[in-house]
C-alpha cells in the first residue's frame, strides 16, 4: 500500500529528557512529512547503550520517548512508530556496514570526539562504530529523507558515503539518502551560554528548557537567559543570547527575525524574556497533557511498538536479504 511513497527516517535517543532543541529542531517537523511520506521513527535504544545507563532508566524513557512521539503530533496509524531493538536487523546491518566503514572516517566524527572526551573512562568500540548503525538505521528503509538536526550532519554524510560505496561495489542496493535540517530552528543554544548547543546533558538546568518543564519553569528559565549588556531587541555581533532567543520565539510564533525585531522595537529585554517564556510554555502545553495521558498507558505504548516493529521488520527484511545476496551470504534455510 504504501510501497509507492518515498521514505522519511528519523531516530531520537532514549537518553536524557529531550530538549525544547530536540524539538524545535527535529521532533516537530516530523508529522509534516506524514502525507506525503512513508515514515519511520525509531527510538534508539541501541545507540543509547554507547554510553553507560540506568537499566530500569532506559527501559522507562524507551517508553517515554515513544509517548512523546505521539505527544508531538506523530499518529501511529499514519507513522511507523518503533523500537530500535525490536527490529534485529539493525544489529545485523550495522555490523554488515561497519566492514564498509573506515576506520579513518569513524575518527574524523566530532560527536566521537566529544563524547570520548566526556566518557574517558569508556571510550567503547560502539562508540567509535556509532555512525555505522545509524548508516544502518537509515539505509534498511530505502530512506530518501532523513530530518535531523545540524548537529547530525557530519553523521548523514558519513551515511551516504556508506551507502555510495556500497553500491559502488555491488550495484545499486540502497538508495542515497538526503539530509533534512531545517535552517532557522536547527540549532537551539543554551540558555547560559550561548556559543554552546542546548545538549540535554547540560548539568545545568537553566540553561535547558526540558520538553516536559511546566510553564512556570521556563518562564523562569527564560527571565533567567544569559543575554549581553545592552536593551535593543536586535541581531548582531555580541548578541548570540538575544539571537537565539529571537529564533526560539520566531520558531515558536511562526514569525521571522525580522518581524520579531519589529515587535519589540524598543522594548526591552525583560519583557522580551517574558514574551519568549509565554510563548514557549504555550507551545508546549498541548504536547505536555497529551505525554502525560499516553504515558500513563503503557499497554497502549506496547500495542504500538508492537505493530510498529512488525512492520518495520518486513520492510528491513526486503534489504536485508539483497544485502545478504550481495555480499555472498549463503541463504540456506
Ligand atoms: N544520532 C542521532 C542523534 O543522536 C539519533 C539517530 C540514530 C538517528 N539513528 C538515526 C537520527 C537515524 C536520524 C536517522 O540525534
Amino acid at each position: 500500500m504504501f510501497q509507492d511513497k518515498k521514505v522519511v527516517f528519523s531516530g531520537v535517543q532514549p537518553s536524557g529528557s529531550l530538549t525544547l532543541g530536540n524539538y524545535l529542531g527535529a521532533i516537530k517537523n516530523f508529522s509534516a512529512f506524514s502525507d506525503e511520506y512513508r515514515c519511520y521513527y525509531c527510538v534508539v535504544d541501541m545507540h543509547a547503550i554507547t554510553v553507560r545507563q540506568n537499566p530500569a532508566e532506559l527501559r522507562r524513557r524507551t517508553y517515554d520517548t515513544l509517548a512523546l512521539y505521539m505527544a508531538c503530533g506523530l499518529d501511529p496509524e499514519k507513522n511507523v512508530l518503533f523500537v530500535q531493538s525490536h527490529v534485529p536487523a539493525h544489529a545485523e546491518l550495522g555490523w554488515i556496514l561497519d566492514c564498509y566503514t573506515m576506520f579513518g572516517e569513524l575518527s574524523r566524527m566530532t560527536q566521537f570526539k566529544d563524547k570520548s572526551a566526556k566518557n574517558a573512562d569508556n571510550i567503547n568500540a560502539g562508540l567509535f562504530t556509532y555512525p555505522s548503525l545509524m548508516a544502518a538505521d537509515i539505509l534498511l528503509y530505502q530512506t530518501e529523507l532523513v530530518p535531523v538536526g545540524v548537529d547530525q550532519k557530519q553523521h548523514l554524510e558519513l551515511s551516504r558515503d556508506i551507502a555510495n560505496r556500497f553500491n559502488g561495489v555491488y550495484g545499486d542496493t540502497f538508495v542515497v539518502p538526503e539530509g533534512y535540517i531545517p535552517q532557522t530552528t536547527a540549532k537551539i543554544m543554551s540558555l547560559a551560554e550561548p556559543s554552546k548547543k542546548m545538549s540535554k546533558s547540560d548539568p545545568n538546568e537553566n540553561a535547558v528548557i526540558r520538553i516536559l518543564d511546566d510553564r512556570d519553569t521556563i518562564i523562569r528559565k527564560f527571565k533567567r537567559a544569559v543575554t549581553d549588556s545592552g536593551c535593543e531587541v536586535r541581531r548582531g555581533e555580541g548578541k548570540e543570547g538575544i539571537e537565539n532567543l529571537i529564533s526560539i520565539y520566531g520558531a515558536v510564533t511562526g514569525k521571522n527575525p525580522d518581524d520579531v525585531e519589529a515587535e519589540f522595537d524598543g522594548r526591552g529585554y525583560g519583557d522580551f524574556k517574558l514574551a519568549v517564556g509565554e510563548a514557549v510554555a504555550d507551545s508546549l502545553e498541548n504536547v505536555r497533557s497529551e505525554f502525560a495521558r499516553l504515558s500513563a498507558d503503557k499497554k497502549y505504548l506496547e500495542d504500538i511498538m508492537r505493530k510498529g516493529s512488525a512492520e518495520a521488520a518486513r520492510a528491513a527484511m526486503r534489504t536485508m536479504s539483497k544485502v545478504k545476496r550481495k555480499v555472498g551470504f549463503t541463504d540456506v534455510r
